[in-house]
């Protein structure tokens, strides 16, 4: 039997920081991982090139059934001192969009530094491990590995999300959850594309074409870019909006955010003689104004014959038009899980089990999800570093 002060299970964003922090504090720390790769997620995020965090993270951009819980570890550790982790290591960065830092070169630097930093701290790595049986005895921990059995007064679930399996995602941090008596909030895939079916099945035609839009789903609204796929909407906005959007229920777009009201009547003045396919082809990229022009029924003489209330109705509709997505494609093709491990039973401050102490549940397997652009991994550092520290 080994003995270890903490075993932390999952070698990925938040277990490997997690680990590398208690490390340091001068704990003797297991990092276990059936891949035989460490942070393969970490490797393909952000098209290879890891958007690491978010210079604009702030609590309201996670989702949570308790939308307090993530605001402790957010601010005891933030993009400023995960950007100071990434200098020291040398990692060249920088900003691409609302606030996304990046990679100059590859997320392979980004896996590497925590390597370094787990090194740094003395871990004990074992990839390739197939865990056997999580038992919990007179106050420790006994995990069953091929090797043999590791024991420890502290256990670290950072097993992740079921989002992608093919790269070894799995509900595992659930079922152990479950086990020791914590609640999961439901799983289901987020920052995801959304699949059209019926008659929106025609929009498929527009597949590969991109437009800036305002996507709505329940209370939030993200305006950033849509892209039409060959089965349904994906692109930026759309990825914001899927994490808030339930089965059911319409997505909002408004195709033209940045008109304001009253536009097509001011065309109209302007180009009586314009149709207003042509003057939504000039708005919006032309195959996409074709279809919306056709499902408008818009009438195809010039504008000067439509009345400013025809106009007005089909500037509404164009401000938000109503998707019906027949689902998502799930969890093959999401970049996150939301819900996961309810914050009820675990201490904001520690990420330990309220009611299990010892037992500790960090990153995507807890139910924090952030929006699209470095939040999520904000999130698997902050947290990381808050158990890693209170082991
Ligand atoms: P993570 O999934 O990283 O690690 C979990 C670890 O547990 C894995 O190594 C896995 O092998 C292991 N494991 C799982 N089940 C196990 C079992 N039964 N036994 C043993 N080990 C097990 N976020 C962001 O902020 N910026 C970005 O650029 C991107 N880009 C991106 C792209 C793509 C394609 C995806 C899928 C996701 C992103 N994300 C992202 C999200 C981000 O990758 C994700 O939120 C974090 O990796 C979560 O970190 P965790 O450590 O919690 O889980």
């Amino acid at each position: 039997m080994e003995r270890y002060d903490a075993i932390v299970l999952g070698a990925g964003a938040a277990g490997m920081w997690c680990a590398a922090v208690a490390g340091q504090r001068g704990a003797r720390v297991l990092l276990v991982d059936h891949n035989a790769e460490a942070g393969r997620k970490i490797l393909i995020s952000g098209g290879g090139r890891c958007n690491f965090t978010n210079i604009h993270t702030a609590p309201d951009r996670f989702l949570s059934a308790n939308p307090h819980f993530a605001k402790s570890a957010l601010a005891r550790y933030t993009p400023a001192d995960f950007v100071a982790l990434v200098d020291a290591h040398g990692i060249a960065w920088h900003e691409k969009t609302l606030g996304q830092l990046f990679c100059d070169g590859s997320a392979r630097q980004v896996v590497a530094m925590l390597l370094a930093e787990c090194e740094r701290g003395g871990v004990t790595l074992r990839l390739g491990q197939t865990l056997g049986e999580v038992a919990h005895r007179d106050g420790a921990f006994v995990v069953t590995l091929p090797g043999g059995d590791a024991l420890a007064p502290a256990l670290v679930i950072a097993t992740g999300g079921p989002s992608i399996p093919k790269i070894g995602a799995t509900g595992f941090a659930y079922d152990l959850a479950r086990r020791f008596g914590l609640k999961v909030v439901e799983p289901r895939p987020a920052l995801v594309p959304l699949t059209l079916g019926g008659d929106e099945t025609l929009f498929r035609e527009l597949s590969g074409v991109a437009a800036p839009v305002e996507a709505r789903a329940g209370k939030a609204a993200f305006r950033e870019a849509a892209l039409f796929t060959h089965r349904g909407l994906s692109g930026p906005a759309i990825l914001q909006a899927s994490s808030y959007w339930r089965h059911g229920e319409a997505v909002g777009i408004d195709f033209l955010p940045e008109r304001g009201d009253g536009w097509l009547i001011e065309a109209k003045a302007r180009q009586p003689r314009a149709t207003l396919r042509r003057t939504l082809g000039e708005a919006l990229p032309e195959r996409l104004a074709g279809v919306l022009a056709d499902r408008l029924e818009a009438p195809e003489g010039p504008l000067a014959g439509c009345t400013d209330r025809a106009l007005a109705a089909i500037e509404a509709r164009l401000a938000d038009w109503r998707f019906h997505p027949n689902g998502s494609e799930g969890f093959a093709k999401a970049e996150v899980t939301a819900g996961g491990i309810a914050t009820a039973g675990l201490s904001s401050r520690s990420m330990e089990a309220t009611r299990v102490p010892g037992l500790y549940a960090i990153g995507e397997a807890v139910d924090v999800t952030g929006w699209l652009g470095g939040y999520n991994f904000q999130w698997a550092w902050a947290s990381g570093h808050a158990a890693g520290v209170a082991i």
